[in-house]
């Protein structure tokens, strides 16, 4: 009998850690398949998020097309104009002080115009770009360099975070300068009322083979349905006269051009952050 109790008693025991081993199994399947849920969505998140990527670069690469044409042709219009205003300027002498006022006004709005349609114009052509091995430090240092007077009027911090390990690229450093030149004035335009841009530059060779560069500033950030268009062409939010909408559109060129990729976000707290990564 003694014996038969210790053999129900044992299968009991056994019986209860069957029990638990099941439990321990579902519960590790029940773990495997939240992660496999999760995975799932995020390769889904990824994917919208590519799809997005790729509709947004076929509608600037149309949008860019469409406006080199036109600035190619406007820019037909404009050249004999220009060279007719220079032979008549060549002639000031001869000409009254107002007549040469108003004929350098001319002047002045054509060429603004011609430079623009140039910028156009340059990045649809492939002409040669003068690339050499360059320090991006040098390069943003340049850039803020020629808005320090700005930066301090707007009551503008800039805090920069370059880290040592990061190395030179291989860029045209006068079209980089420009990029950079354009995010610094947009974060200018942001922070009317002061406050801190941020630019950091890193590199992590064993997670990709891009140098990353931050801009971030203390502005108030940009519409979610306004985002999706900052890189277009012409688009602004800015009034007439203040903006034409094309900084972007051309940074977003320049950084192609240099086999990079350029992107915004806002930020978390407040603000919009711009990410520039170049190959090494
Ligand atoms: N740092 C920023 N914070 C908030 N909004 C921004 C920022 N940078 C760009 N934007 C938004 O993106 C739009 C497009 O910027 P982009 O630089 O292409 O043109 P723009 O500054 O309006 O004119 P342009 O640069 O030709 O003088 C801006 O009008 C603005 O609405
Ligand atoms: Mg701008």
């Amino acid at each position: 009998m003694g014996k038969k109790k210790k053999t129900d008693s044992l299968s009991a025991k056994q019986l209860e850690n069957h029990l638990k081993a099941v439990e321990d199994q579902t519960l590790l399947y029940a773990k495997d398949l939240a992660r496999i849920f999760a995975q799932r969505k995020e390769k889904e998140r990824q994917l919208e998020l590519t799809k997005q990527q790729l509709a947004r670069s076929a509608r600037i690469a149309l949008l860019g097309e469409l406006a080199a044409g036109i600035a190619h042709e406007i820019n037909n219009i404009l050249t004999p104009a220009m060279g007719n205003l220079s032979i008549l300027l060549m002639k000031k002498s001869d000409l009254s002080k107002d007549l040469v006022e108003r004929l350098e006004t001319i002047e002045w709005s054509v060429a603004k115009a011609s430079s623009m349609l140039h910028q156009l114009l340059d990045l649809s052509h492939e002409k040669p770009e003068k690339k050499e091995t360059k320090d991006i430090g040098a390069i943003l240092e340049q850039s803020l360099s020629l808005l320090k007077y700005k930066f301090v009027k707007s009551k503008i911090e800039v805090k920069k975070d370059l880290k040592p390990n990061v190395p030179k690229v291989h860029v045209d450093d006068a079209q980089i300068g420009q990029v950079f030149t354009n995010l610094f004035l947009n974060a200018i335009d942001a922070m009317e009322q002061g406050g801190t841009l941020r630019i950091a530059a890193s590199y992590h060779p064993e997670k990709s083979a891009y140098v990353e560069i931050l801009f971030e500033d203390t502005g108030p950030g940009i519409l979610p349905e306004i985002m999706d268009h900052v890189f277009e062409p012409f688009y602004t939010t800015k009034d007439v006269g203040r903006g034409t909408g094309l900084g972007l559109f051309i940074s977003y060129g320049i950084i192609e051009k240099h086999g990079g990729t350029i992107d915004v976000a806002n930020l978390p707290d407040k603000g919009t952050q711009f990410k520039i990564c170049l190959p090494v």
